[in-house]
C-alpha cells in the first residue's frame, strides 16, 4: 500500500482553490486510492475533500462555470489543513466519507462514521425517480427498510412518500446509533421506528413494501475489496460464499411479512449470476439503475410464496 510521504505534501501548496483541488487530485491517483463512495474519479473526491475543509459548499462551481471559485486564494495556514487531510485521507485509505463525517444521496445529506457502512444504495435513485411507482398504490402504507445500517433508504422513503410510516430494522447496534442520529436530524422519529432484528425476527410486519440492501458481497470478492471498503463494517458487506446467505434466509421469511399485494425491492449489486443460480425458477423483475439493469430487482409476494425456495 502507497502511503502520502512528507515529500508530496508541497504538491498541495497551491495559492488558490483550483490549484489546491488539481493538486489534490493529482495526490490521490498517484498514491492509487480507491473510489465509489460518493465520488467516481480523483477530480471530485479532491474536489470534496478541498471544499469541504475550506468550509465551502460542496456544490460550489469550479472550472470554467460562471461564477467558479477556482481562482479564490487560499491562505497558508488553510493550504495546511487542507493538505493534512489529504495526507489522512491517503493515509489510512478510509472513505472521504468517514474524515468529514458526511455523505450524501440524493442531494440530502447524512452522518456517518465507522458503525456504518456509507450510503450510496442504488434504490435511493430509483425512490427518487419513481422507479417502482407502478407497483406502489393507496395500499402502500406500511415500509420496512430492512438492513437500514445509517438509516438514508428509510429517510429517503419517509420524504418521498409523507404518508407512510416506516420500520428500520438491523441487527447492528453500532449501525442503528448512526440512524438514530440521521432519523433525529431530518425530524422523522415520529414516522421511522429504529428496530433491533437479525433479518425478519422482530419485525411484525406485515409490510407492503419491503426494501433491503443487504450484505451481499461474495467471499471471493470480499477477499479482493479494496482498504477503502475494508474499512466499513464486515457484517454489512459479507454474504457468504456466494453472496446469498442473508438473501437466501430473506426470501424465506418474507411472505408471512408481506401483505397480500406487497412487493420486495432488493439489492444485489453484481451478484445477478449467483443471484439467479439460487433461485433459478423464481419470477422478478429487473430495475433499470444508473449501474444498469441487474443490480436491484423486485419481486411479488405472490411469486415469493409460490415458489418453494431454498433456506
Ligand atoms: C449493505 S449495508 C446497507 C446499509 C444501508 N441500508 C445502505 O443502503 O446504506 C447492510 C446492512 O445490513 C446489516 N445486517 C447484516 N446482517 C444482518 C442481519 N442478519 N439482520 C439485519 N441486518 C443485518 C448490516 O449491519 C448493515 O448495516
Amino acid at each position: 500500500m502507497s502511503s502520502a510521504s512528507p515529500t508530496a505534501l508541497p504538491a498541495l501548496q497551491g495559492a488558490t482553490v483550483g490549484a489546491l483541488v488539481a493538486a489534490g487530485a493529482r495526490l490521490l491517483e498517484a498514491a492509487g486510492v480507491s473510489f465509489g463512495h460518493g465520488t467516481t474519479n480523483a477530480r471530485d473526491e479532491a474536489a470534496w475533500l478541498v471544499l469541504w475543509r475550506l468550509g465551502l459548499p460542496l456544490d460550489s462551481p469550479l472550472g470554467e462555470d460562471p461564477g467558479s471559485i477556482e481562482d479564490r486564494p487560499v491562505a497558508p495556514a488553510d493550504q495546511a489543513l487542507v493538505a493534512t487531510l489529504f495526507e489522512e485521507r491517503i493515509r489510512s485509505r478510509k472513505p472521504a466519507a468517514y474524515l468529514t463525517r458526511e455523505a450524501w444521496l440524493q442531494g440530502v445529506p447524512f452522518y456517518v462514521d465507522e458503525r456504518a457502512i456509507v450510503p450510496r444504495s442504488l434504490i435511493a435513485e430509483l425512490i427518487a425517480d419513481g422507479g417502482f411507482d407502478d407497483f406502489l398504490g393507496a395500499h402502500t402504507q406500511r415500509v420496512l427498510d430492512l438492513c437500514t445500517g445509517n438509516g438514508s433508504l428509510a429517510v429517503l422513503a419517509a420524504m418521498a412518500w409523507p404518508e407512510i410510516h416506516i420500520d428500520a430494522a438491523d441487527i447492528s447496534d453500532d449501525a442503528l446509533a448512526v440512524a438514530r442520529i440521521n432519523v433525529e436530524r431530518h425530524g422523522l422519529q415520529h414516522r421511522i421506528r429504529l428496530l433491533h432484528s437479525d433479518g425478519l425476527a422482530a419485525c411484525p410486519g406485515p409490510y407492503d413494501l419491503i426494501l433491503c440492501n443487504p450484505p451481499y458481497v461474495n467471499a471471493a470478492s470480499m477477499a479482493q475489496l479494496p482498504p477503502e471498503y475494508r474499512a466499513e463494517p464486515t457484517l454489512a458487506l459479507a454474504g457468504g460464499t456466494d453472496g446469498m446467505d442473508f438473501i437466501r434466509r430473506l426470501l424465506h421469511a418474507a411472505p408471512a411479512r408481506m401483505s397480500e399485494h406487497a412487493v420486495l425491492v432488493l439489492e444485489i449489486g453484481n451478484e445477478r449470476a449467483h443471484f439467479e443460480a439460487a433461485f433459478p425458477q423464481l419470477p422478478v423483475f429487473w430495475l433499470d439503475t444508473s449501474a444498469g439493469e441487474d443490480q436491484v430487482l423486485l419481486v411479488e409476494r405472490a411469486a415469493l410464496s409460490c415458489f418453494s425456495l431454498p433456506e
